[in-house]
């Protein structure tokens, strides 16, 4: 028998639209925790019901810390991965989440960079939390084209270098927190979010917006380090 071309077509949509909601967005969410659980330690064993033995759909749903969008539908909304006593990087393999809108790995031993390409790993998330862990280096400007941040946490870390100045464009950003780091140079300019003194608390050299004004610390500096007349 020959199919007119319009059996052909509605067979092509339907066979797309089986494979986007039954197997490529589930397998692309299953290798994203994977890759999670691969790249990350877990000295304390919290992620044992992480078990990839024997995937059904929906059954990483209940995964300790992972949220899906229906329970039954192996596609992930949030990762909550708090207070876990997890070591290593950030885990790059987040990007396979594609429908992730929130990712908390606060208050865990986390170490080295915030990947510079950020806004490609979670573009689409409303919250971002990494305080308290052991991140280091500069906070990318990427950053800035999450342009979905409602909470950005990135207190209690190593993190050095200046505030991109980018940040301050987050249009719906309203909690934002760098405290305890090792920042230096102006606070961003936010054009919604209203941002306390409390956020900028103990880094070394913050200065604009509620601190202090940036032209007395330069002023200061300048009297420090020039020798006298
Ligand atoms: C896999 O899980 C399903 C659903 O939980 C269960 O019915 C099935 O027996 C399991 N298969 C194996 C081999 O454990
Ligand atoms: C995402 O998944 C693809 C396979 O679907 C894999 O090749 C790629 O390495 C994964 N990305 C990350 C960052 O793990
Ligand atoms: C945090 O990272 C620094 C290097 O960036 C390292 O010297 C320090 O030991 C780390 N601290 C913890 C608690 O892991
Ligand atoms: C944000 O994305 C735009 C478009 O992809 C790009 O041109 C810009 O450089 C990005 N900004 C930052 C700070 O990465
Ligand atoms: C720096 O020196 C100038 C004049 O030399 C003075 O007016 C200013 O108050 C000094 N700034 C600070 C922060 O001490």
């Amino acid at each position: 028998m020959l199919l007119s071309g319009r059996d052909l077509c509605l067979g092509v949509v339907f066979l797309s639209l089986l494979s986007c909601g039954f197997s490529s967005g589930s397998a692309s969410d299953i290798n994203c925790l994977k890759s999670i659980k691969a790249s990350l330690e877990d000295p304390l064993d919290m992620l044992t019901s992480w078990d990839f033995s024997n995937i059904t759909e929906g059954s990483i749903c209940s995964f300790l810390g992972i949220e899906c969008w229906h329970p039954h539908e192996s596609k992930v909304i949030n990762i909550k991965l708090g207070d876990l006593g997890l070591k290593g990087q950030f885990p790059r393999g987040v990007m396979n989440c594609t429908s992730l809108t929130g990712l908390d790995l606060s208050s865990n031993k986390l170490s080295g960079s915030i990947p510079a390409d950020i806004s490609r790993i979670i573009p689409f998330s409303t919250l971002l939390a990494l305080s308290y862990n052991n991140f280091s280096g500069t906070i990318p400007a990427s950053i800035s084209n999450c342009t979905y941040l409602n909470v950005l946490k990135l207190d209690h870390n190593q993190l050095s270098g200046q505030i991109p100045g980018e940040i301050g464009q987050l249009s719906r950003l309203k909690t934002f927190s760098v405290a305890n780091n090792l920042l230096r140079g102006p606070v961003p300019d936010f054009v919604v979010a209203s941002v306390t003194a409390d956020s900028y608390a103990n880094n070394p050299g913050l200065c604009g917006g509620p601190l202090k004004s940036c032209r007395s610390s330069v002023e200061k500096s300048l009297n420090c380090s020039s020798p006298p007349l």
